[in-house]
Protein backbone atom coordinates (compact mmCIF):
# COMPACT_ATOMS: atom_id res chain seq x y z
CA UNK A 1 0.00 0.00 0.00
CA UNK A 2 1.18 3.73 -0.72
CA UNK A 3 1.79 6.21 2.25
CA UNK A 4 -1.36 7.97 1.15
CA UNK A 5 -3.26 5.03 1.45
CA UNK A 6 -1.90 3.91 4.82
CA UNK A 7 -2.85 7.36 6.15
CA UNK A 8 -5.86 7.56 5.11
CA UNK A 9 -6.78 3.92 6.72
CA UNK A 10 -5.52 4.61 9.77
CA UNK A 11 -7.52 8.05 9.61
CA UNK A 12 -10.69 6.06 8.70
CA UNK A 13 -10.15 3.67 11.24
CA UNK A 14 -8.86 5.51 13.66
CA UNK A 15 -6.01 4.16 13.93
CA UNK A 16 -4.20 7.18 13.12
CA UNK A 17 -2.36 9.99 15.74
CA UNK A 18 -2.84 13.37 15.71
CA UNK A 19 -0.27 15.50 16.89
CA UNK A 20 -1.21 19.60 18.06
CA UNK A 21 1.85 21.51 18.52
CA UNK A 22 1.18 24.74 19.80
CA UNK A 23 -1.82 24.33 22.56
CA UNK A 24 -3.21 27.98 22.55
CA UNK A 25 -6.38 29.41 21.67
CA UNK A 26 -6.25 27.73 18.33
CA UNK A 27 -4.38 24.40 19.40
CA UNK A 28 -6.27 23.42 22.19
CA UNK A 29 -9.95 23.42 20.85
CA UNK A 30 -8.42 21.28 17.73
CA UNK A 31 -7.34 18.86 19.95
CA UNK A 32 -10.46 18.95 21.74
CA UNK A 33 -12.53 18.07 18.82
CA UNK A 34 -9.72 15.37 17.32
CA UNK A 35 -9.77 13.69 20.03
CA UNK A 36 -13.91 14.07 20.60
CA UNK A 37 -13.42 12.62 16.96
CA UNK A 38 -11.88 9.61 17.91
CA UNK A 39 -8.39 10.46 17.02
CA UNK A 40 -5.85 9.71 19.58
CA UNK A 41 -4.05 13.43 20.30
CA UNK A 42 -0.77 14.14 21.20
CA UNK A 43 -0.55 17.96 22.42
CA UNK A 44 2.87 19.74 22.18
CA UNK A 45 3.97 22.56 24.25
CA UNK A 46 7.29 24.48 24.81
CA UNK A 47 5.17 25.86 27.38
CA UNK A 48 5.35 23.53 30.21
CA UNK A 49 2.37 24.45 32.14
CA UNK A 50 -0.39 23.52 29.32
CA UNK A 51 0.77 20.03 29.48
CA UNK A 52 -0.08 20.09 32.81
CA UNK A 53 -2.78 21.37 33.09
CA UNK A 54 -4.16 19.23 30.33
CA UNK A 55 -2.94 16.20 32.73
CA UNK A 56 -5.52 17.73 35.88
CA UNK A 57 -8.45 18.12 33.42
CA UNK A 58 -8.47 21.63 33.74
CA UNK A 59 -8.86 24.02 30.76
CA UNK A 60 -6.94 27.46 30.70
CA UNK A 61 -8.72 29.12 28.20
CA UNK A 62 -12.31 31.08 29.70
CA UNK A 63 -14.70 29.53 27.31
CA UNK A 64 -13.52 26.02 26.94
CA UNK A 65 -14.81 24.33 30.09
CA UNK A 66 -12.95 21.84 32.25
CA UNK A 67 -15.29 19.04 31.53
CA UNK A 68 -14.40 19.05 27.75
CA UNK A 69 -10.59 19.08 28.63
CA UNK A 70 -11.20 16.30 30.77
CA UNK A 71 -13.48 14.40 28.55
CA UNK A 72 -10.82 14.56 25.91
CA UNK A 73 -8.44 13.33 28.25
CA UNK A 74 -10.79 10.27 29.03
CA UNK A 75 -10.30 9.65 25.36
CA UNK A 76 -6.37 9.48 25.69
CA UNK A 77 -5.27 13.27 24.79
CA UNK A 78 -2.45 13.95 26.35
CA UNK A 79 0.00 16.99 26.44
CA UNK A 80 3.93 17.19 26.75
CA UNK A 81 6.80 19.16 25.90
CA UNK A 82 8.86 16.40 24.73
CA UNK A 83 8.97 16.61 21.08
CA UNK A 84 10.81 12.93 20.36
CA UNK A 85 7.50 11.82 20.70
CA UNK A 86 6.18 13.16 17.14
CA UNK A 87 7.79 10.24 15.74
CA UNK A 88 4.56 8.55 17.34
CA UNK A 89 2.19 10.65 15.31
CA UNK A 90 1.02 10.01 11.84
CA UNK A 91 -0.33 13.71 11.46
CA UNK A 92 1.44 16.89 13.29
CA UNK A 93 -0.27 20.61 13.12
CA UNK A 94 1.15 23.36 13.67
CA UNK A 95 -0.97 26.04 15.84
CA UNK A 96 1.99 28.28 16.72
CA UNK A 97 2.13 31.96 17.36
CA UNK A 98 3.06 34.17 14.20
CA UNK A 99 3.41 37.87 15.51
CA UNK A 100 5.07 40.65 13.71
CA UNK A 101 8.78 41.03 15.15
CA UNK A 102 9.40 45.09 16.23
CA UNK A 103 9.94 46.46 12.89
CA UNK A 104 6.15 44.97 12.04
CA UNK A 105 7.21 42.77 9.59
CA UNK A 106 6.39 38.74 9.78
CA UNK A 107 8.11 36.82 12.69
CA UNK A 108 7.84 33.10 11.23
CA UNK A 109 10.84 32.07 13.99
CA UNK A 110 7.92 30.18 16.22
CA UNK A 111 6.93 28.37 12.77
CA UNK A 112 10.81 27.43 11.68
CA UNK A 113 11.43 26.56 15.29
CA UNK A 114 9.23 23.93 15.62
CA UNK A 115 9.63 22.38 12.12
CA UNK A 116 13.23 22.30 12.81
CA UNK A 117 12.64 20.60 16.14
CA UNK A 118 9.89 17.88 14.69
CA UNK A 119 12.33 17.66 11.60
CA UNK A 120 14.42 14.68 13.26
CA UNK A 121 11.12 12.62 14.32
CA UNK A 122 9.90 12.82 10.61
CA UNK A 123 9.12 10.05 8.92
CA UNK A 124 7.61 8.96 5.84
CA UNK A 125 3.44 8.15 5.68
CA UNK A 126 3.42 11.18 8.06
CA UNK A 127 1.29 14.64 6.88
CA UNK A 128 2.59 18.28 8.23
CA UNK A 129 -0.40 20.43 8.40
CA UNK A 130 0.25 24.12 9.35
CA UNK A 131 -3.01 26.61 10.86
CA UNK A 132 -0.49 29.42 11.55
CA UNK A 133 -2.03 32.67 10.09
CA UNK A 134 0.60 33.52 7.34
CA UNK A 135 1.70 35.00 3.88
CA UNK A 136 1.28 33.55 0.66
CA UNK A 137 4.02 31.13 0.07
CA UNK A 138 5.09 30.34 3.63
CA UNK A 139 3.95 26.82 3.14
CA UNK A 140 5.98 26.26 -0.52
CA UNK A 141 9.41 28.39 0.34
CA UNK A 142 9.51 27.68 3.89
CA UNK A 143 8.33 24.28 5.14
CA UNK A 144 8.32 22.27 1.85
CA UNK A 145 12.37 22.91 1.63
CA UNK A 146 13.00 21.96 5.02
CA UNK A 147 10.89 18.76 4.62
CA UNK A 148 12.75 17.70 1.19
CA UNK A 149 16.16 18.74 2.41
CA UNK A 150 15.98 15.50 4.83
CA UNK A 151 15.46 13.64 1.77
CA UNK A 152 11.32 13.13 1.70
CA UNK A 153 9.16 13.73 -1.61
CA UNK A 154 6.51 15.39 -0.75
CA UNK A 155 3.44 13.83 -1.95
CA UNK A 156 4.70 10.57 -2.11
CA UNK A 157 6.16 9.84 1.68
CA UNK A 158 5.51 12.96 3.44
CA UNK A 159 2.10 14.85 2.68
CA UNK A 160 2.02 18.27 3.49
CA UNK A 161 -1.32 21.20 3.54
CA UNK A 162 -2.44 24.48 5.30
CA UNK A 163 -5.47 24.62 6.78
CA UNK A 164 -6.07 28.58 8.25
CA UNK A 165 -8.10 28.15 11.71
CA UNK A 166 -10.90 30.29 12.05
CA UNK A 167 -11.91 30.07 15.61
CA UNK A 168 -14.00 32.84 16.93
CA UNK A 169 -13.66 33.18 20.83
CA UNK A 170 -16.36 33.22 22.78
CA UNK A 171 -19.27 32.33 19.83
CA UNK A 172 -21.61 30.04 21.08
CA UNK A 173 -22.95 29.77 17.57
CA UNK A 174 -20.14 27.67 15.78
CA UNK A 175 -17.97 25.42 16.89
CA UNK A 176 -14.72 23.85 15.85
CA UNK A 177 -16.64 21.44 13.81
CA UNK A 178 -19.41 23.39 12.67
CA UNK A 179 -17.06 25.88 10.83
CA UNK A 180 -16.03 25.28 7.65
CA UNK A 181 -12.53 24.46 7.11
CA UNK A 182 -10.54 25.84 3.91
CA UNK A 183 -7.58 23.36 3.35
CA UNK A 184 -4.95 23.66 0.13
CA UNK A 185 -1.54 20.92 -0.23
CA UNK A 186 1.31 20.81 -1.95
CA UNK A 187 -0.09 17.82 -4.43
CA UNK A 188 -2.85 16.55 -5.00
CA UNK A 189 -2.06 13.05 -2.79
CA UNK A 190 -1.23 16.17 0.17
CA UNK A 191 -4.74 17.30 -0.30
CA UNK A 192 -5.89 14.04 -0.75
CA UNK A 193 -4.30 13.18 2.77
CA UNK A 194 -5.60 16.87 4.48
CA UNK A 195 -8.91 16.05 3.81
CA UNK A 196 -9.04 12.27 5.20
CA UNK A 197 -7.74 14.11 8.33
CA UNK A 198 -9.62 16.96 8.51
CA UNK A 199 -12.87 15.40 6.99
CA UNK A 200 -12.75 13.12 9.87
CA UNK A 201 -13.10 15.90 12.73
CA UNK A 202 -14.69 18.96 10.99
CA UNK A 203 -18.43 18.96 8.68
CA UNK A 204 -17.58 21.11 6.04
CA UNK A 205 -14.30 21.28 4.16
CA UNK A 206 -13.47 23.37 1.22
CA UNK A 207 -10.75 22.43 -0.68
CA UNK A 208 -8.27 25.20 -2.96
CA UNK A 209 -6.06 24.66 -5.56
CA UNK A 210 -2.83 25.39 -3.29
CA UNK A 211 -1.60 26.13 0.19
CA UNK A 212 -1.02 29.73 -1.25
CA UNK A 213 -4.65 30.19 -2.23
CA UNK A 214 -5.54 28.46 0.99
CA UNK A 215 -2.94 30.75 3.14
CA UNK A 216 -4.39 34.22 1.11
CA UNK A 217 -7.94 33.18 2.12
CA UNK A 218 -7.21 33.63 5.76
CA UNK A 219 -5.36 36.85 5.06
CA UNK A 220 -8.85 37.65 2.94
CA UNK A 221 -10.87 36.88 5.92
CA UNK A 222 -8.73 39.31 7.95
CA UNK A 223 -8.07 42.28 6.03
CA UNK A 224 -12.27 42.26 4.95
CA UNK A 225 -12.38 43.03 8.90
CA UNK A 226 -9.52 45.09 9.22
CA UNK A 227 -10.34 47.56 6.16
CA UNK A 228 -14.62 47.66 6.99
CA UNK A 229 -13.65 48.11 10.52
CA UNK A 230 -10.98 50.83 10.06
CA UNK A 231 -14.03 52.34 7.03
CA UNK A 232 -16.61 52.53 9.79
CA UNK A 233 -14.51 53.68 12.42
CA UNK A 234 -13.88 56.98 10.08
CA UNK A 235 -17.76 57.02 9.60
CA UNK A 236 -18.16 56.79 13.41
CA UNK A 237 -15.91 60.27 13.70
CA UNK A 238 -17.38 61.96 10.65
CA UNK A 239 -21.16 61.16 11.97
CA UNK A 240 -19.58 62.47 16.08
CA UNK A 241 -19.29 65.88 14.14
CA UNK A 242 -22.49 65.65 12.45
CA UNK A 243 -24.59 65.17 15.66
CA UNK A 244 -25.51 61.46 13.84
CA UNK A 245 -26.15 58.49 15.49
CA UNK A 246 -23.74 55.79 13.81
CA UNK A 247 -25.86 52.94 15.23
CA UNK A 248 -28.91 53.96 14.19
CA UNK A 249 -27.37 53.95 10.99
CA UNK A 250 -25.82 50.76 10.90
CA UNK A 251 -29.04 49.53 12.15
CA UNK A 252 -30.75 50.89 9.33
CA UNK A 253 -28.28 50.14 6.91
CA UNK A 254 -28.53 46.32 7.90
CA UNK A 255 -32.04 45.86 7.00
CA UNK A 256 -30.74 46.35 3.58
CA UNK A 257 -31.35 42.04 2.69
CA UNK A 258 -28.60 42.03 -0.11
CA UNK A 259 -24.62 43.87 -0.67
CA UNK A 260 -24.42 45.08 2.83
CA UNK A 261 -22.98 43.34 6.21
CA UNK A 262 -23.09 45.85 9.54
CA UNK A 263 -19.32 46.18 11.40
CA UNK A 264 -19.35 48.22 14.29
CA UNK A 265 -16.59 50.80 15.34
CA UNK A 266 -14.94 50.68 18.28
CA UNK A 267 -11.80 51.83 20.33
CA UNK A 268 -9.52 49.73 17.89
CA UNK A 269 -8.50 46.39 16.51
CA UNK A 270 -7.63 43.74 19.11
CA UNK A 271 -6.46 40.69 19.23
CA UNK A 272 -3.88 37.87 17.89
CA UNK A 273 -5.12 38.37 14.40
CA UNK A 274 -6.97 41.70 12.80
CA UNK A 275 -4.22 44.01 13.78
CA UNK A 276 -1.36 41.54 13.13
CA UNK A 277 -2.06 39.39 9.73
CA UNK A 278 -3.09 42.35 7.13
CA UNK A 279 0.70 43.48 7.53
CA UNK A 280 1.90 39.64 6.62
CA UNK A 281 0.06 40.23 3.18
CA UNK A 282 1.77 43.83 2.90
CA UNK A 283 5.33 42.90 3.69
CA UNK A 284 5.22 39.95 0.68
CA UNK A 285 3.53 42.21 -1.55
CA UNK A 286 6.58 44.63 -0.99
CA UNK A 287 8.39 41.66 -2.97
CA UNK A 288 6.06 41.76 -6.07
CA UNK A 289 6.31 45.79 -6.43
CA UNK A 290 2.58 45.87 -5.18
CA UNK A 291 1.52 48.17 -2.24
CA UNK A 292 -1.60 47.58 0.17
CA UNK A 293 -3.20 50.66 -0.04
CA UNK A 294 -5.92 49.85 1.70
CA UNK A 295 -4.58 47.43 4.23
CA UNK A 296 -2.06 50.53 5.34
CA UNK A 297 -5.11 53.27 5.32
CA UNK A 298 -7.09 50.69 7.49
CA UNK A 299 -4.41 50.67 10.08
CA UNK A 300 -3.38 54.19 10.15
CA UNK A 301 -7.45 54.78 11.23
CA UNK A 302 -8.10 51.64 13.20
CA UNK A 303 -4.77 52.58 15.25
CA UNK A 304 -5.94 56.34 15.88
CA UNK A 305 -8.88 55.46 17.68
CA UNK A 306 -7.11 55.24 20.98
CA UNK A 307 -6.23 58.57 21.23
CA UNK A 308 -9.83 59.77 19.51
CA UNK A 309 -11.33 58.12 22.89
CA UNK A 310 -9.03 59.12 25.56
CA UNK A 311 -9.86 62.87 23.69
CA UNK A 312 -13.65 62.35 24.65
CA UNK A 313 -12.17 61.59 28.29
CA UNK A 314 -10.78 64.49 28.20
CA UNK A 315 -14.12 66.35 26.95
CA UNK A 316 -16.44 64.67 29.69
CA UNK A 317 -13.74 65.48 32.21
CA UNK A 318 -13.86 69.16 30.67
CA UNK A 319 -17.74 69.19 31.38
CA UNK A 320 -17.36 68.47 34.92
CA UNK A 321 -14.81 71.63 34.79
CA UNK A 322 -11.93 68.83 34.95
CA UNK A 323 -8.72 67.79 33.08
CA UNK A 324 -6.91 64.79 32.31
CA UNK A 325 -4.09 65.72 34.85
CA UNK A 326 -4.89 64.50 37.76
CA UNK A 327 -8.01 63.03 37.35
CA UNK A 328 -9.11 59.37 38.32
CA UNK A 329 -10.03 57.43 35.15
CA UNK A 330 -11.45 53.86 35.54
CA UNK A 331 -11.47 51.74 31.85
CA UNK A 332 -13.69 49.18 31.94
CA UNK A 333 -13.26 46.41 30.11
CA UNK A 334 -9.75 45.37 29.32
CA UNK A 335 -9.75 42.10 26.88
CA UNK A 336 -9.56 43.15 23.46
CA UNK A 337 -13.07 41.81 22.71
CA UNK A 338 -16.46 40.83 24.59
CA UNK A 339 -16.56 37.43 27.14
CA UNK A 340 -13.28 36.92 26.24
CA UNK A 341 -9.93 36.70 28.58
CA UNK A 342 -7.14 37.35 26.05
CA UNK A 343 -6.05 41.26 26.09
CA UNK A 344 -3.91 40.36 23.28
CA UNK A 345 -3.16 43.99 21.35
CA UNK A 346 -6.28 45.46 23.32
CA UNK A 347 -6.83 48.72 22.64
CA UNK A 348 -7.94 49.20 26.47
CA UNK A 349 -4.64 48.64 26.93
CA UNK A 350 -3.23 51.34 24.86
CA UNK A 351 -6.15 53.87 25.90
CA UNK A 352 -4.81 52.90 29.66
CA UNK A 353 -1.46 54.01 28.94
CA UNK A 354 -1.99 57.11 26.83
CA UNK A 355 -4.37 58.13 30.00
CA UNK A 356 -1.36 57.88 32.06
CA UNK A 357 0.84 59.50 29.88
CA UNK A 358 -1.44 62.42 29.89
CA UNK A 359 -1.20 62.17 33.92
CA UNK A 360 -4.54 60.90 34.83
CA UNK A 361 -4.85 58.26 37.30
CA UNK A 362 -5.67 55.27 35.56
CA UNK A 363 -7.45 52.13 37.06
CA UNK A 364 -9.16 48.97 34.82
CA UNK A 365 -11.93 47.15 36.01
CA UNK A 366 -12.29 43.97 34.15
CA UNK A 367 -13.37 40.37 36.08
CA UNK A 368 -12.27 38.64 33.57
CA UNK A 369 -8.73 39.87 33.84
CA UNK A 370 -8.37 39.58 37.75
CA UNK A 371 -4.65 41.10 37.52
CA UNK A 372 -2.64 43.15 34.91
CA UNK A 373 -0.26 40.89 33.52
CA UNK A 374 3.18 40.91 32.60
CA UNK A 375 2.91 42.71 28.77
CA UNK A 376 5.72 43.41 26.19
CA UNK A 377 4.85 46.80 26.02
CA UNK A 378 3.14 47.37 28.59
CA UNK A 379 3.61 47.75 32.41
CA UNK A 380 0.92 48.24 35.15
CA UNK A 381 0.93 46.94 38.61
CA UNK A 382 -2.63 47.10 39.21
CA UNK A 383 -5.78 44.37 40.12
CA UNK A 384 -9.29 44.77 38.75
CA UNK A 385 -11.25 47.03 40.31
CA UNK A 386 -14.62 45.61 42.05
CA UNK A 387 -17.58 46.17 39.80
CA UNK A 388 -19.40 48.21 42.87
CA UNK A 389 -21.59 51.40 43.61
CA UNK A 390 -19.88 52.73 45.56
CA UNK A 391 -16.78 51.86 43.72
CA UNK A 392 -17.86 53.17 40.31
CA UNK A 393 -18.59 56.73 41.83
CA UNK A 394 -15.02 57.57 42.92
CA UNK A 395 -14.24 57.78 39.45
CA UNK A 396 -14.15 61.35 37.28
CA UNK A 397 -14.91 59.06 34.20
CA UNK A 398 -15.57 55.62 33.43
CA UNK A 399 -14.16 54.45 29.67
CA UNK A 400 -16.44 51.33 28.08
CA UNK A 401 -13.00 49.97 26.49
CA UNK A 402 -14.91 46.10 26.26
CA UNK A 403 -18.95 45.11 26.60
CA UNK A 404 -18.99 42.08 28.86
CA UNK A 405 -21.73 40.63 29.28
CA UNK A 406 -21.60 40.17 32.75
CA UNK A 407 -21.53 44.12 33.08
CA UNK A 408 -24.47 45.85 34.58
CA UNK A 409 -25.19 49.07 32.77
CA UNK A 410 -27.77 50.24 34.77
CA UNK A 411 -25.68 50.32 37.44
CA UNK A 412 -22.81 51.59 36.17
CA UNK A 413 -25.47 54.66 34.27
CA UNK A 414 -26.56 55.42 37.54
CA UNK A 415 -23.37 55.37 40.03
CA UNK A 416 -20.49 56.63 37.35
CA UNK A 417 -19.95 60.38 37.43
CA UNK A 418 -19.54 60.63 33.52
CA UNK A 419 -19.12 57.99 31.41
CA UNK A 420 -16.85 57.65 27.63
CA UNK A 421 -18.66 54.44 25.86
CA UNK A 422 -16.78 52.94 22.78
CA UNK A 423 -18.97 50.23 22.58
CA UNK A 424 -22.37 51.78 22.00
CA UNK A 425 -23.51 50.66 25.21
CA UNK A 426 -25.91 53.17 25.88
CA UNK A 427 -26.94 54.47 22.23
CA UNK A 428 -28.85 57.50 21.97
CA UNK A 429 -28.37 58.31 25.54
CA UNK A 430 -26.60 61.70 26.52
CA UNK A 431 -26.49 64.02 29.82
CA UNK A 432 -23.31 62.11 31.48
CA UNK A 433 -22.70 59.73 28.66
CA UNK A 434 -20.38 60.58 25.87
CA UNK A 435 -20.27 58.42 22.31
CA UNK A 436 -16.75 57.60 21.70
N1 LIG B 1 -6.64 33.17 18.44
C1 LIG B 1 -7.40 33.10 17.37
O1 LIG B 1 -8.60 33.34 17.45
C2 LIG B 1 -6.85 32.72 16.01
C3 LIG B 1 -7.75 32.50 14.97
C4 LIG B 1 -7.29 32.11 13.73
C5 LIG B 1 -5.91 31.97 13.52
N2 LIG B 1 -5.04 32.20 14.52
C6 LIG B 1 -3.62 31.97 14.25
O2 LIG B 1 -3.23 30.76 14.84
C7 LIG B 1 -1.88 30.85 15.29
C8 LIG B 1 -1.81 30.54 16.77
O3 LIG B 1 -2.56 31.51 17.47
P1 LIG B 1 -3.07 31.29 18.95
O4 LIG B 1 -4.05 32.38 19.19
O5 LIG B 1 -3.49 29.89 19.17
O6 LIG B 1 -1.73 31.58 19.76
P2 LIG B 1 -1.43 31.22 21.30
O7 LIG B 1 -0.36 32.14 21.73
O8 LIG B 1 -2.71 31.18 22.06
O9 LIG B 1 -0.90 29.74 21.25
C9 LIG B 1 0.30 29.37 20.72
C10 LIG B 1 0.85 28.25 21.55
O10 LIG B 1 2.04 27.79 20.93
C11 LIG B 1 2.99 27.53 21.95
N3 LIG B 1 4.30 27.56 21.33
C12 LIG B 1 5.10 28.61 21.06
N4 LIG B 1 6.21 28.20 20.45
C13 LIG B 1 6.13 26.87 20.34
C14 LIG B 1 6.98 25.89 19.79
N5 LIG B 1 8.14 26.21 19.24
N6 LIG B 1 6.57 24.61 19.86
C15 LIG B 1 5.38 24.29 20.42
N7 LIG B 1 4.56 25.18 20.95
C16 LIG B 1 4.92 26.45 20.90
C17 LIG B 1 2.74 28.59 22.99
O11 LIG B 1 3.24 28.20 24.25
C18 LIG B 1 1.22 28.66 22.98
O12 LIG B 1 0.65 27.74 23.87
C19 LIG B 1 -1.41 32.23 14.91
O13 LIG B 1 -0.80 32.16 13.66
C20 LIG B 1 -2.69 33.02 14.80
O14 LIG B 1 -2.57 34.11 13.92
C21 LIG B 1 -5.49 32.56 15.79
Amino acid sequence: MSHLHTFIERVNSRTATVGVVGLGYVGLPLALRFAEAGLRVIGFDTDPDKPRQIAAGRSYIRHFPDAEVQAAVDRGLTATGDFSRAGECDALVLCVPTPLDDHREPDLSFIIGTLESLLPQLRAGQLVALESTTYPGTTEEELRPRIESRGFTVGEDVFLVYSPEREDPGNAQYSTRTIPKVLGGSTEACLEAGTALYGAAIDRLVPVSSTRAAEMTKLLENVHRAVNIGLVNELKVVCDRMGIDIYEVIDAAATKPFGFMPFYPGPGLGGHCIPIDPFYLTWKAREYGVDTRFIELAGEINHAMPAWVVGKVEQALAAQGGALAGSRVLVLGIAYKKNVDDIRESPSVEIMQQLHDAGAEVAYCDPLVPAFPPMRRYRFELASEPFEAENLARFDCVVIGTDHDLFDWELLARHARAIVDARGVYRGRNGKVFAA
